[in-house]
């Protein structure tokens, strides 16, 4: 069954795509709503707090607006604030992000551990891209932020590399579309051949849980299911939403 957390004006808080640094909103109604989520996601036993460096999280904001090349994102301040936090708070030592394009979705992730706005260390957290150009530019966004390598983008189709990846993935952050085959079905994928990888405890995310809940079907169906994760929550803070999972 959906567990859901909805922010009052999820529909109507929107973005420009191609101008994803505009603030939409007085950063006192983005970080209320994100506080909020995440309230919600330590009631349901996914995260283990609340809090985070909020000064730390801006620095790493005006970082990623200052250096990365963004043809397009579909991530808002908003999202960009959740996913940062949540990893700020659950702090993953080894970190799996599939399906990056530019790379903004896998430093939202990474950038709590790597760059400006850093407050923690990690071993290893790879963005995965399957288009190579694609990889190339999310890697030279990253390499900006990150000249230390804990953060780095490979070429390479994200179920093959969640299958040989040799270490616990404590966070996997699901954003494939599927190039070539079963769109955003390919989540369920990427999870099954990560999921023995996945400690106790370990965090799935998944990007576009309400705007394309359909063709998630099976893989919302799985992660809600109490047999294989211990809670799940869709947050829609904005119209795309992220589905929060803790194994
Ligand atoms: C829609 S984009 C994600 C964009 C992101 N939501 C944002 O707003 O910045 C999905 C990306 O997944 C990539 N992709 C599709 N199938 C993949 C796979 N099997 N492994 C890795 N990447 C994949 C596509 O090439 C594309 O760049």
């Amino acid at each position: 069954m959906e567990q859901r957390f909805e922010a009052p004006d999820w529909q109507s808080y929107r973005m420009d795509m191609r101008d994803p640094h505009r603030q939409l909103e007085p950063l006192d109604n983005e970080r209320e709503v994100v506080a909020a989520a995440l309230r919600e996601l330590v009631g349901r036993g996914i995260l283990a707090g609340t809090d985070y460096d909020e000064a730390a999280f801006l620095g790493f904001r005006a970082a990623v607006a200052s250096s990365f090349e963004i043809p397009w994102t579909a991530i808002t301040p908003r999202m960009q604030r959740l996913i940062w936090a949540i990893n700020a708070i659950h702090r993953p030592r080894q970190m799996l992000a599939a399906g990056v394009f530019c790379g903004n979705t896998f430093v939202s992730n990474a950038g709590a551990a790597v760059g400006p706005g850093a407050v923690y260390s990690a071993e290893d957290l790879v963005g995965i891209e399957i288009v190579p150009e694609e990889a190339a530019r999310a890697e030279r966004n990253v390499r900006k932020l990150d000249p230390s390598g804990t953060a780095r983008v490979v070429a390479a189709d994200a179920v093959a590399f969640a299958a040989g990846y040799p270490h616990p993935i404590d966070l996997l952050y699901l954003d494939a579309d599927g190039a070539g085959g079963r769109g955003k079905g390919v989540y369920l994928d990427i999870l099954e051949a990560a999921w023995d990888r996945l400690p106790e405890g370990a965090i799935v995310l998944a990007h576009n849980s309400v705007n394309l809940a359909d063709s998630l079907r099976h893989y919302l169906d799985f992660v809600r299911d109490p047999r294989n994760m211990a809670a799940s929550v869709n947050c829609a803070v904005d119209g795309e939403g992220l589905e929060v999972s803790r194994k």
